[in-house]
């Protein structure tokens, strides 16, 4: 058995944070590598000698893991279980209110069934119960493409999300173009390297700048990111995954009360339905959060006013098996009677 990531490790000026890890426990393991293939930020590598499994942070920094528990997920004999939760124990990075308990797979009937495996309780679960639990993050997908007619029926999903007055604020920009999805890549990567170079050092101006920085905008400084950025350093078409299509959820601007919910709402009628058709989805924040640092990207996918991409989605056929539950925290219910 394995555990790796450290409990408490701190990386560059970051503060103590706890940090997900790794146990891995032989038994019928094949040696098949998918856990490694398809660990989002090549955390986790191949042992050849030991035909095994372990986890390591790039460039010597153990923080790499983002948590995806996607490792879990496809290793067909079960032999790896995430554990722990991130967090930040002090500082002004923002993560979840403390949550009392562990993390648990879906107790949608509550403690009677605490005990039970997750296929226990499947068949008391309605449809739409089913797909929400079992999907995933999918970020390997197969060399093949989407049609036309597919795509179609995501977006026709995510036009009967509701909005805010009926405003339907959304516009929908599919790229299936590779070569362009890749130019995207590449531009906002461009961005994520600037700033893993920010936190690559230990020197005191960078010390200074990235605690002006986090006073200003926190939860744009997590630290979790870091570890894609580490990828993005070395490779390119890390962002989107080299996916068959990228859809780009677009707001409009002017949309009554809060467009960005529209958005998102609409997103995940897309995703959930794409789920259900047997297609993989992982949604992409990384081009909307670095796109107004590089207006080219703009200029690109020809995205103009009045309309803001709120969320990005990669689609495809995924490579590896993901249609399984993994555990969350505890959901955080006040009630008031
Ligand atoms: C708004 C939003 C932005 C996200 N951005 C990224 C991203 O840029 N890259 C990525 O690999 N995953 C991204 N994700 C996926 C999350 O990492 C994922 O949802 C989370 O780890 C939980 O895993 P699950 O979706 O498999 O349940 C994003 C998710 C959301 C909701």
């Amino acid at each position: 058995m394995i555990h790796s990531f450290m409990d408490r490790h701190s990386l560059a000026h970051m503060p103590p944070t706890r940090f997900f890890y790794f146990e891995y426990e032989a038994g019928q393991c094949t040696s098949c590598k998918a856990c490694v293939e398809t660990c989002p930020t090549s955390c986790l590598q191949w042992d050849d000698e030991k035909k095994q499994p372990y986890a390591t942070g790039l460039s010597g920094i153990e923080l790499a893991c983002i948590g995806c528990n996607n490792c879990e997920v496809v290793c067909p004999a079960g032999c790896i279980r995430m554990r722990g939760e991130y967090k930040v124990l002090k500082g002004r990075y923002k993560t979840p209110e403390d949550k009392s308990g562990d993390m648990t797979l879906p107790r949608p009937f509550g403690p009677a069934d605490a005990n039970k495996k997750f296929q226990e309780i499947e068949e008391a679960l309605t449809e739409t119960e089913r797909i929400i639990y079992r999907r995933r993050s999918v970020r390997l997908f197969k060399n093949k493409p989407l049609s036309k007619d597919l795509i179609l029926r995501l977006t026709e999903a995510a036009r009967f999300a509701p909005s805010a007055g009926n405003g339907q604020p959304c516009k929908f920009l599919v790229v299936t173009n590779k070569e362009i999805n890749r130019k995207v890549d590449q531009k906002c990567a461009r961005i994520l390297k600037m700033i893993n170079w920010l936190y690559a050092g230990r020197d005191r101006w960078r010390k200074i700048l990235i605690t002006l920085l986090s006073a200003i905008s926190a939860n744009k400084w997590d630290q979790r990111p870091i570890a894609a950025m580490e990828k993005v350093r070395m490779t390119d078409g890390v962002i989107t995954f080299d996916a068959p299509a990228v859809i780009h959820v677009l707001k409009d601007k002017r949309g009554i009360s809060h467009p960005d919910i529209d958005a998102a709402i609409a997103a995940h009628n897309l995703v959930l339905t794409a789920h259900s058709l047997g297609l993989g989805t992982c949604y992409i924040g990384f081009i909307a959060s670095t796109i107004p640092y590089v207006p080219s990207v703009k200029k690109l996918l020809n995205i103009k006013y009045p309309y803001e991409i709120v969320t990005s989605i990669c689609v495809g056929y995924p490579k590896l098996k993901y249609d399984k539950p993994v555990p969350r925290s505890p959901a955080s219910v006040e009630w008031i009677e």
